[in-house]
């Protein structure tokens, strides 16, 4: 059985005075031991969060990582300085494709960074509403899948336990317009596939946690989390406020134990 992950993408917001106290307040406002939560806050409140969540079972993430180890790369943090204050990574970010033109390839390598390095990936991937519109979605994003995977060395699945994927569509991101979740589950199917005919095995394909993003609220998260293909969310803008956390952390609870039933 999958597991339920709720992630929070805090995106540039917070300060290292205001995210300790945020984070403890989403900590206490979504106590469920079967949720998977993480927040991912800017590096520089990372060290106040993990202090804030100590003890809370919500685990660190960071938003991104350098793709090399160290080096001369002014104003980059590489993997090795996030021990010990994120287990997490957002990796392939639709912002960072956008503003820091984040390719495939790099994405990939990046994964492969963070996998040695001991930290579990978030990757994004998601199509741009012009893709979708010409019926593209699916083959965009497949190709996202086969890319990143050839560049980072990682088509044998060998680290597909510790892989989560989150399919973004990027029309739906920071928009208020969010994909249905028959969109979204087809997606989860398709991305499944796709690490398929890439060289994971069946089991490996079917064993990595598929979560949805854009615009996901305590209001819309039910939709997504009614798919079986769909475990979670990786939350933007509602993940600053507490009571929708509450609101979307409550839902998945749910999901969880109605999972857990039904795999008996
Ligand atoms: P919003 O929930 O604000 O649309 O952001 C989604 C997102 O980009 C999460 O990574």
């Amino acid at each position: 059985m999958r597991p339920i992950i709720i992630a929070a993408n805090w995106k540039m917001n917070t300060t290292p005075s205001d995210a300790g106290p945020l984070a403890a307040a989403i900590a206490a406002a979504t106590d469920a031991p079967d949720v998977v939560r993480v927040i991912c806050p800017p590096y520089v409140c990372l060290a106040p969060v993990r202090e804030a969540l100590a003890g809370t079972g919500v685990a660190v993430g960071a938003q991104n990582v350098h793709v090399m180890a160290a080096g001369a790369f002014t104003g980059e943090i590489g993997a090795a300085m996030l021990a010990g204050l994120a287990d997490w990574c957002i990796v392939g970010h639709s912002e960072r494709r956008r503003d820091q033109h984040e390719t495939d390839e790099l994405v990939g390598r990046k994964l492969a960074r963070c996998l040695e390095s001991g930290l579990r990936p978030i990757w994004c991937v998601g199509e741009q509403l012009d893709e979708r519109e010409a019926g593209r979605a699916e083959a965009v994003v497949r190709e996202q899948v086969r890319e990143a995977l050839t560049a980072g060395g990682l088509a044998d699945g060998a680290w597909s336990s510790s892989i989560v994927i989150a399919y973004e569509p990027v029309w739906a991101i920071g928009t208020g317009r969010t994909a249905r979740g028959s969109d979204a589950a087809a997606m989860a199917g398709a991305i499944r596939a796709a690490l398929e005919e890439n060289g994971w095995s069946h089991a490996q394909a079917e064993t990595v946690p598929i979560l949805y993003g854009g615009s996901v609220t305590s209001a819309s998260i039910g939709e997504f989390l009614a798919e079986p293909a769909i475990d979670g969310a990786l939350v933007g803008g509602a993940s600053l406020k507490p009571d929708e956390m509450a609101g979307i952390v409550a839902r998945a609870a749910t999901t969880a134990a109605a999972r857990r039933a039904a795999a008996g």
